[in-house]
């Protein structure tokens, strides 16, 4: 592996990364099992770039099968050092609206029952990581600043609360989640997070806002309306992602 040690993994919406020149595909199994799919090895402007479907290609793994922990062990064994984890959202506070990209700084956990640790067997010693700041402020700063260089807006940080789905929440778990700091909702932003740390390898994600999360607005948020949100949304990621490659 060289140059960049870069991954992107990409979430509902993010199966493949336009642009990206495939020049190989890795299968790997890991102590931990298989990941989503194969990893793919691919160049962007010119710059190694690894590519991971999280919910598999074609996209049928809902977020709590995920195998988080097969594929962050993955991306460690491929020598990743930085990870831009994409990820379709709710929005819950009033500048996350639809098709927009915020660059959380913070996590709140409400998620259960999932593999969410290295460090339970086999241990030597029993270890706590810090995880007071979730996400790369380095690597957060890096996509914001790409973020105006290819003139997108994103709002530069917010409070991700990752629930377990697959079911949407209900209006009162939002009103709660707004109560508790939250401004993002999604389901795949934990353990996957966490896991990295535990590997030391940096991590941001991008947020991408599919629909207004529930309650938010009169009716029952839809497919459609998602698809709708993410088409442009993802447009707007792939720019920033190329500038951030590019700079
Ligand atoms: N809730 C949780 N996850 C999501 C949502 C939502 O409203 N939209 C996209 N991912």
């Amino acid at each position: 592996m060289t140059m960049t040690q870069l991954a992107i993994i990409g979430g509902t919406g993010l199966t493949r990364l336009e642009g990206l020149k495939i020049i190989d595909r890795k299968p790997i199994e890991t102590p931990f099992g298989i990941p989503s799919a194969d990893y793919i090895i691919g160049e962007l402007d010119a710059k190694t770039v690894i590519f991971l479907a999280r919910h598999g290609d074609p996209h049928i793994i809902p977020p709590h099968k995920i195998n988080y922990r097969a594929n962050i062990w993955g991306l460690k064994e491929l020598g990743v050092r930085q990870i831009i984890a994409v990820a379709a959202v709710g929005g819950i506070t009033s500048k996350m609206a639809p098709a927009h990209i915020a660059v959380p700084d913070q996590i709140i956990d409400y998620s259960y029952g999932r593999k969410h640790t290295f460090f339970e067997e086999d241990l030597e010693e029993v270890t706590h990581i810090d995880f007071t700041s979730p996400y790369s402020a380095e690597l957060r700063e890096k996509l914001i600043s790409a973020a105006a260089n290819a003139q997108i807006t994103v709002t530069p940080t917010g409070t991700y609360g990752c629930t377990q789905g697959p079911r949407l929440e209900t209006a009162a778990e939002i009103q709660r989640m707004e109560r508790d700091g939250c401004d993002l909702v999604g389901m795949t932003g934990m353990p996957e997070a966490a896991l990295a740390k535990e590997q030391g390898i940096d991590y941001a994600a991008l947020g991408v806002v599919a629909n207004w999360a529930a309650g938010k607005t009169e009716g029952e948020i839809t497919m459609a309306e998602i698809e709708q949100n993410l088409h442009k949304g993802m447009a707007d990621t792939a720019k920033l992602l190329k500038a951030f490659i590019a700079r």
